[in-house]
């Protein structure tokens, strides 16, 4: 098997390892766990998707910015979509090509956007000041900036609403109706060159026609801006393809059905398509391991305490986000119904809830399934609860550390010489 899968023998494995030999290897109690072919195998799903366009994949780094991954989709052939300068220096020192990385943002930052337009970075403009200060980089470091326009393409992905970003009332993008002031704007700043424009709906999307609705209505602008003569080169239809949290077997849309959607309409206007997958590249390669401190019952609710938390893994304290979550090692012990909760002091420190489970003991394997988008990324130090160390297995039964824990000593060096 490749990725994270249980066996037929009820463990649960990374490819050819099992992830109790793992544990017993590393000898860490909390870590993250690839599977090196499976991310391989999501990028190259969607680069043979895509074959016949002309495009650009622009992994979204925010999802996951381990450095050996980035290396790793960048050797592949990726390009990258960044929306910090520090994802952009990343990003050059991961070996991306510049000027195939995708700059977006709501508010980014003037010394941020100096560093894209030196580096000839496609930058996506968000709004009226953002414009300006795109124009005030470019004069600045004396370059033309490449960008597209963010417009807001006004279509519902039927998401959860934090996830949500391409609605009239979202804070991105601009208002549509404000086109016309903005290419006037483009056309008369030599320092500007017009490239493409841009949306993004959302995360999560498990209906690939909205695509192609949005895509539709993005062929109106494209068809508007270059009937006032500017060579459009790129549509960027954002990222966003959601993956199977649930693991019931559903069939969901893949990279090719989100392209086929798309695919005419891109080809008839002989446009270069970008598109800027984060989840879908990298969630499911990836198990969050823990291991169990102890069961205990209150009231009528069991609880499985493990030692991982929403430190390490928020999506389902912040979105009550679903992921999968099973023993690592098979039981023939009573199933019953538990809330799976960290150590740390407060009730919305849940990985999962209402799930059965063979009852497990204190040491067992818990992992959450679909870990390797917004997980990592997102970790925070809460209760001083330090980042973890991520493992990957390679070419299918090795495995390597790409990344080491975070020490104390790590943590007190931002002290030193205070
Ligand atoms: N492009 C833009 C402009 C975006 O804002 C995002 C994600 C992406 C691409 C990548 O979207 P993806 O393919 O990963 O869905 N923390 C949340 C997800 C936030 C997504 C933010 N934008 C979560 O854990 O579900």
């Amino acid at each position: 098997g490749v990725g994270i899968y249980q066996g037929t023998d009820g463990f649960l494995y990374c490819d050819a390892l099992k992830v109790d030999d793992i544990r017993a290897q590393v000898a860490a109690s909390i870590f993250y766990l690839y599977s090196w072919q499976q991310i391989r195998q999501n990028y190259l799903a969607y680069a043979s998707a895509l074959e016949g366009l002309d495009y650009i994949i622009g992994y979204a780094v925010k999802a996951n910015n381990n450095f050996k991954i980035m290396q790793l989709l960048q050797e592949l052939g990726s390009g990258a979509v960044l929306v910090s300068g520090n994802e952009l220096r990343l990003a050059m020192m991961a070996g991306f090509d510049p000027t195939r990385t995708i700059f977006n943002g709501n508010g980014k930052l003037p010394a941020e956007l100096e560093l894209a337009v030196e580096h000839g970075v496609l930058i996506n403009v968000d709004s009226e000041f953002d414009l300006a200060n795109i124009q005030a980089a470019a004069a600045k470091v004396g370059k033309i900036a490449r960008v597209l326009i963010r417009i807001n393409p006004d279509v519902d992905p039927q998401v959860h609403p934090y996830v949500s970003t391409g609605l009239a009332g979202s804070k991105f993008g601009i208002r549509n109706t404000h086109l016309q002031w903005f290419l006037d704007q483009i056309k008369a700043d030599p320092n500007l060159e017009l490239v493409g424009a841009h949306c993004h709906l959302g995360s999560t999307i498990t209906k690939v026609n909205i695509f192609r609705d949005a895509t539709l209505l993005m062929v109106d602008f494209i068809k508007q801006i270059r009937d006032q003569g500017f060579d459009l080169k790129f549509l960027n239809i954002g990222g966003g393809l959601g993956i199977d949290y649930a693991r019931k077997g559903d069939v969901l849309p893949t990279p090719k059905d989100l392209i086929d959607t798309v695919r005419d309409l891109v080809s008839s206007l002989g446009l270069t398509l970008i598109i800027e997958p984060g989840r879908s590249m990298v969630a499911n390669s990836c198990a969050f391991v823990s291991t169990v401190t102890g069961v205990k019952t209150n009231g009528n609710k069991n609880f499985v305490v493990v030692d991982g938390s929403m430190a390490e893994l928020i999506r389902p304290s912040l979105y009550d986000a679903y992921q999968h979550i099973e023993l690592t090692a098979p039981h023939d012990t009573e199933v019953q119904k538990f809330d799976v909760v960290g150590p740390v002091c407060e009730s919305a420190d849940f990985l999962g809830k209402d799930r059965l489970l063979h009852t497990p003991k204190a040491g067992d394997g818990l992992v959450v399934m679909d870990a390797g988008a917004y997980c990592m990324s997102m970790a925070s130090n809460y209760n001083m609860k330090l980042a973890p160390a991520e493992y990957w297995v390679e070419q299918g039964s090795q495995l390597r550390q790409i990344r080491r824990a975070v020490t104390l000593d790590d943590h007190m060096k931002v002290f030193e010489g205070l």
